[in-house]
């Protein structure tokens, strides 16, 4: 067992104890950004006078040989240490000697390891806001593609108005939006470091907080030392931005999943992103879609995990602390993998754009367009709607829908009916009237790619 502390201390730690307290086999994960703090604090502390130049110089250049050492796989890292920081020192003090043990003057492991796990979760913001950019660029693309397929839109899971399929996927795409827009926001917030709060109370070396912070590429140091050592706010801001990000994931899924039901056939899942049955030869099942929906409680379970954790901690560091990191790690490490996989799935995703149309032409999603009509030929809307809801019922007791009938039928119902009623509630009439911003015509629908694509463009974090 190699530990930092042991000093005050006559008897061992029970064997039990010291796994259950040991951080190494999650928190090796923090090597490269444990590194990358310990030479931005080296050279803060040669440059303030409190180590020399040789010794900054040997500790970046032992810490640069531990790092492609274990990388390459020629140092392992076992679980005879306690953490990441334990085993770095130990190694590097093996290594170049007394300046090793330098490094950790005017620090503790509390601001050390909040310094880690905002680089850490730093990066992380970045990479995910870029696998966000993809799934929204492809999105766009599908959009493009799409502006006069046909569909049903529904609420209730009933058939209520047509929209197309551009539409539809860009209501996606301005959910994909405000989630990137998200990572920016927790990204200026965070983007402060904690390095030089020491334990708790700051240190008596004269540390220059705002050199470290520039060093790592900070807007500047965090203003409070306790707060520093005990702040895991960003961390619960990202794991509920991420938690957004999977609801809408699984929406997105279980929409997939029911288009590619046998009822529906909307959609043909490519068979690099399905699986089939170990009974049942016919089957060829959604599991992907299935699994990010299924995926998102996880994710969710890792947000209450760290909000539950951190809500009883009295100030500053706590041990308890030390769970935030396999919740935000498993988190980090499911949302990406889903939004990789899923974005990959949509790009293969084949539309049955015929039984789109034809679903669209069923249902009634052109009644609210027939009293619509009424309305133009200048009968109040709640006249209207009482007609049309008659009209309604006629056709479903003959199995048929509106545009089935002859005018002749349709006078029956009002006299207001004419010749240019099969036009005004044609499919494509239907939507492509619909033109104010926002609505599903092929026109409003092309601005809101353009202001998609600037979005992209513009996205800067
Ligand atoms: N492994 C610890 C954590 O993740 C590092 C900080 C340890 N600090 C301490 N005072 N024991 O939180």
């Amino acid at each position: 067992m190699a530990q930092l502390w042991g000093g005050r201390f006559t008897g061992n730690i029970n064997e039990l104890a010291w796994s259950f307290n040991a951080s190494i086999t999650f928190d090796q994960r923090f090597l490269e950004v444990d590194v990358r703090g310990s030479k931005a604090h080296a050279r803060m502390l040669a440059r303030q006078g409190i180590i020399s130049d040789e010794e900054k110089d040997d500790i970046i250049e032992g810490l640069d040989g531990i790092f492609s050492d274990v990388k390459s796989g020629k140092l392992i890292i076992t679980d005879t240490y306690e953490d990441i920081h334990s085993f770095l020192e130990a190694n590097l003090i093996e290594r170049i000697g007394d300046a090793g043990k330098k490094v950790h003057t005017g620090r503790s492991r509390n601001d050390q390891v909040a310094l880690d796990m905002r680089l850490y979760a730093r990066d992380s913001v970045v990479r995910m806001a870029g696998l966000l950019k993809e799934t929204i660029g492809c999105l766009l693309d599908m959009m493009r593609n799409n502006l006069d397929t046909y569909m049903p839109g529904f609420t209730h899971l009933q058939k209520a108005q047509p929209v197309t399929l551009a539409h539809h996927l860009g209501a996606y795409c301005e959910m994909f939006k405000r989630d990137l827009q998200r990572m920016k926001d927790i990204y200026e917030r965070m983007n402060y470091c904690p390095l030089g709060a020491g334990a708790l109370a700051g240190t008596t070396y004269p540390l220059d907080r705002e050199y470290t912070a520039e060093l790592l590429d900070f807007y500047g140091p965090t203003l409070n030392s306790m707060d520093s050592v005990s702040d895991r706010d960003y961390l619960i801001e990202y794991l509920s931005a991420l938690s957004t990000i999977m609801m809408h994931l699984s929406r997105f899924s279980e929409e997939i999943i029911i288009w590619n039901s046998n009822e529906y056939r909307f959609v043909e899942i490519d068979d690099a992103y399905s699986t089939g049955s170990s009974i049942m030869p016919q089957k060829k099942n959604p599991d992907i879609a299935e699994l990010v929906r299924g995926k998102t409680g996880r994710v969710y379970g890792d947000l209450m995990s760290l909000l539950t954790t951190m809500k009883g901690i009295p100030l500053a560091y706590n041990k308890d602390m030390q769970e935030d990191k396999e919740a935000a790690f498993d988190a980090m490490d499911t949302v990406s993998n889903c939004l990789v996989l899923f974005t990959d799935m949509l790009r293969t995703l084949k539309f049955n754009k015929g039984n789109m149309e034809k679903s669209a032409t069923r249902g009634f999603t052109n009644a609210t367009d027939a009293a619509d009509y009424l309305v133009g030929k200048g009968m109040p809307f709640r006249d209207a709607h009482s007609v049309i809801g008659r009209l309604v019922l006629f056709c479903i007791d003959r199995n048929c829908a509106i545009d089935d009938l002859t005018l002749k039928e349709l006078k029956d119902f009002s006299e207001l009916f004419d010749e240019d009623i099969f036009e005004a509630i044609s499919l494509k009439t239907c939507v492509e009237k619909r033109l104010t911003i926002g609505a599903p015509s092929a026109e409003a629908v092309k601005k809101a790619i353009e202001a998609g694509e600037r979005f992209l463009a513009d996205f800067k974090i």
